[in-house]
């Protein structure tokens, strides 16, 4: 193989690992930017939706009962869960790829019912009942999310009073939801997870393209660079060390012994060059001395 053709296999295959290299750094940094951007927007959104949920049952709910008293239930405005439901309605107007759920095993509103994801992660909250809540990346429809996850657990027999037993929910709540599902529930269970989905697919596959660019112009950028260095070494390398080849092989036969040669680079070939002329002028001097 000649050296022209082993260099340029070397320079390719470094280029080519420093290419893949650089592209697969540049997926890895956009995508944990994107997760890092995600958990910070989650964590924003969710602490927003406890916080008008909290606001709403601790100051809200006591003025609704004073005013509206405990004998009729309007869910609008005295269940916390309708309400939480209803503002994100609201807000995913305006932010539709954003969405919230109140996924839970058996429930009232049948939007609300979870998936078998959803599902997982209540068996999870239930299994570490110590666990507060759960993070993490997840797929849904095809496109990927990160997700902020708080377990609902049964703590209190109030809780019953409207999910469990149909008999004992009020009047209201059986006409409105019906009483085939959201009831009997357990003292203890963990019903439901709040959860909220950041979307984080278009980061996802900004950070494909960015990572797919970055290798198609260092894939072309390192063609152009060999193409550079293949006319640079036929020029500066290959082209004269073949004819101070054939130059050499001449003076071994002694043929064409007063052409001089002439290699005015300033490098080890020129060198060379000068050197295999100084061979040919001694050669010739000791061929003249014996004619
Ligand atoms: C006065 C009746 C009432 C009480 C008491 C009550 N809920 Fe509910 N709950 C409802 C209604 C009505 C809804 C449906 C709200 C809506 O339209 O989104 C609901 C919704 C929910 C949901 C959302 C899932 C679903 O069923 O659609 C969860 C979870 C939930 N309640 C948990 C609880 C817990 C835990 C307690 C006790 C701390 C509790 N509820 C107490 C009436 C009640």
């Amino acid at each position: 193989m000649s050296i022209r053709v082993r260099f340029m296999a070397l320079i390719a295959v470094l280029s080519l690992i420093a290419s893949i290299s650089l592209a697969v750094l540049s997926y890895q940094f956009s995508v944990s930017t994107a997760l890092e951007e995600a958990k910070i927007k989650g964590a924003l959104v969710f602490n927003y939706m406890k916080s008008s949920r909290d606001y709403f049952r601790k100051y809200q709910l006591p003025v609704v009962y004073e005013v509206a008293g405990r004998d009729e239930f309007i869910p609008e405005l005295m269940s916390s869960f309708a309400v939480a439901r209803g503002v994100f309605e609201v807000f995913a107007e305006s932010t539709p790829d954003y969405f919230f759920k109140q996924a839970t095993k058996n429930p009232l509103v049948p939007s609300n019912k979870a998936d078998t994801q959803e599902l997982g992660i209540i068996a999870d909250f239930h299994k570490n009942q110590k666990q507060t809540h759960t993070e993490g990346q997840i797929q849904k429809n095809g496109q990927a999310y990160y997700y902020f996850a708080q377990p609902i657990r049964v703590t209190k027999e109030t809780c019953l009073e409207c999910h469990g037993d149909p008999a004992n929910a009020p009047e209201e709540q059986l006409d409105i939801y019906g009483e085939e599902t959201g009831y009997n529930w357990e003292l203890g269970d963990t019903v439901s997870a709040l959860i909220v989905y950041v979307p984080i697919q278009k980061a996802m596959d900004k950070a494909k393209k960015l990572a797919g660019t970055i290798f198609l112009f260092g894939t072309g950028g390192i063609i152009v660079l060999m193409f550079i260095i293949w006319v640079f070494f036929s020029r500066y390398v290959v082209k004269p060390v073949v004819m101070l080849e054939q130059r050499a092989t001449e003076i071994s036969l002694g043929k064409n012994m007063n052409e001089s040669i002439v290699t005015p680079a300033q490098d080890e070939i020129g060198s060379l060059g000068r050197a295999v002329d100084r061979l040919r002028i001694s050669v010739n001097k000791m061929l003249e001395r014996y004619k």
